[in-house]
């Protein structure tokens, strides 16, 4: 059932602010500011490093929670590709607690990656959708997101609520460390608690993106560049449009874009950039203007500082309502998720089943 939506896909990204709320509420009680974990939960105070592992988007829930384990709880991070880290067969430091994200919990590279850290990890966590699942039941600690069933081969729901459910398990991991001071813990969990209502805003740019996605339409190539916290959100942005639109699109971290890809800058070549006006706001729009100054066509996606800032001479541009810093990647998901969208269903393709792709990778 759409629920009155053309795609399955349009109708899971609306969904968003409510399986948000959902997954919130699970893990942060309504009456305190502290993070409830199920089962017997997880201390991070011994832990002395984490192993992320997963496929596709679930990857890339995997990078940005990298960026909160490291600085809000101090932990160092690796992040893998499952059918990478399996075949590496990569040394597990004693202090490891192993990490696996998968929204169907059945995906075959990720479930061999997770048997492979039995008896080598301390712990084995994993942050699925399906609670049931293989990966869900071989996990010594399982977090569900509560996204509901995902029926759009694309993710997009179970992409923010794997994010919202890493958060907050850094936030636990801040906490537990004394990495984190009462007043910043609560001031973390109120941005999250705020989150679905500002998403329903974010949501209010369909128009607007529907539109600047009938002129995406016509290109052939595309380039997504973040920074920080927004890299691996241009990384997912750029893999949402390839899936269902077919149209070549590829993220670097806006850093990189002087490395070689700036070579592929002409008029040709729309850029999108996703930075919300915040400590690095700076570092960016000095990349996006050695974009224009090559004529390239940039598409700024921002909130209104930004906007006013750094907006003139953009191709087009996109707001997004003020967020705190650390959950800006779970509102800016909404905005790649509907360019992907409404670029798919200008150019007509089969948005919900698109081609070579199926739901669940149970096989390598
Ligand atoms: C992209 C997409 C895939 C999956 C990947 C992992 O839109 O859906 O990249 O994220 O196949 O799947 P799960 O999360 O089920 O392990």
């Amino acid at each position: 059932d759409k629920a009155g939506h053309r795609h399955f896909m349009a109708k899971e990204i609306a969904e968003q602010p409510a399986v948000l709320a959902e997954a919130i509420r699970h893990y942060l009680p309504a009456d305190e500011d502290a993070v409830r974990l199920p089962g017997a939960g997880l201390d991070f105070s011994g832990v002395q490093r984490l192993t992320l592992v997963a496929c596709g988007t679930a990857y890339y829930a995997c990078l940005t929670a990298k960026y909160w384990f490291e600085k809000l709880a101090r932990i160092p991070v690796e992040v893998d590709i499952a059918s990478e880290f399996r075949y590496r067969e990569p040394p597990l430091p004693a202090g490891t607690v192993a990490l696996f994200v998968s929204q169907s919990g059945e995906t075959a590279d990720t479930l061999a990656a997770l048997r492979y850290c039995r008896g080598k990890a301390d712990r084995i966590v994993s942050v699925v959708n399906v609670p049931e699942s293989s990966i869900a039941r071989e996990s010594d600690l399982a977090l569900p997101i509560h996204a509901g069933v995902e029926i759009g081969v694309a993710s997009t729901k179970a992409f923010t609520c794997q994010l919202a459910v890493l958060l907050i398990l850094a936030l636990k991991a801040a906490a537990d460390r004394g990495e984190m001071t009462p007043e910043a813990l609560s001031d973390h969990i109120s941005a999250l608690r705020g989150l679905p209502h500002l998403m329903n805003t974010a949501l209010e740019a369909d128009d607007e993106i529907r539109d600047a996605a009938q002129q995406l339409s016509s290109a052939r190539d595309v380039l997504f560049l973040g920074r920080g916290l927004m890299f691996p959100l241009a990384l997912e942005g750029a893999l949402k449009l390839k899936e269902i639109s077919y149209i070549h699109a590829e993220a670097y971290a806006s850093g990189e874009l002087k490395h070689g890809p700036i070579a592929l800058i002409d008029s040709m070549m729309p850029v999108v950039v996703m930075a919300p006006k915040d400590a690095l706001f700076d570092k960016t729009v000095s990349n996006m203007q050695e974009v224009m100054a090559r004529e390239g066509k940039v598409m700024l996606i921002s909130n209104p500082a930004g906007l006013a800032a750094a907006g003139d001479g953009v191709w087009l541009s996109i707001a997004m309502p003020d967020v705190q810093d650390a959950v800006a990647p779970i509102l800016y998901a909404v905005p790649a998720q509907l360019l992907a969208y409404h670029t798919a269903v200008a150019k007509g393709t089969d948005v919900d089943q698109p081609r070579n792709l199926a739901k669940s990778v149970t096989v390598e």
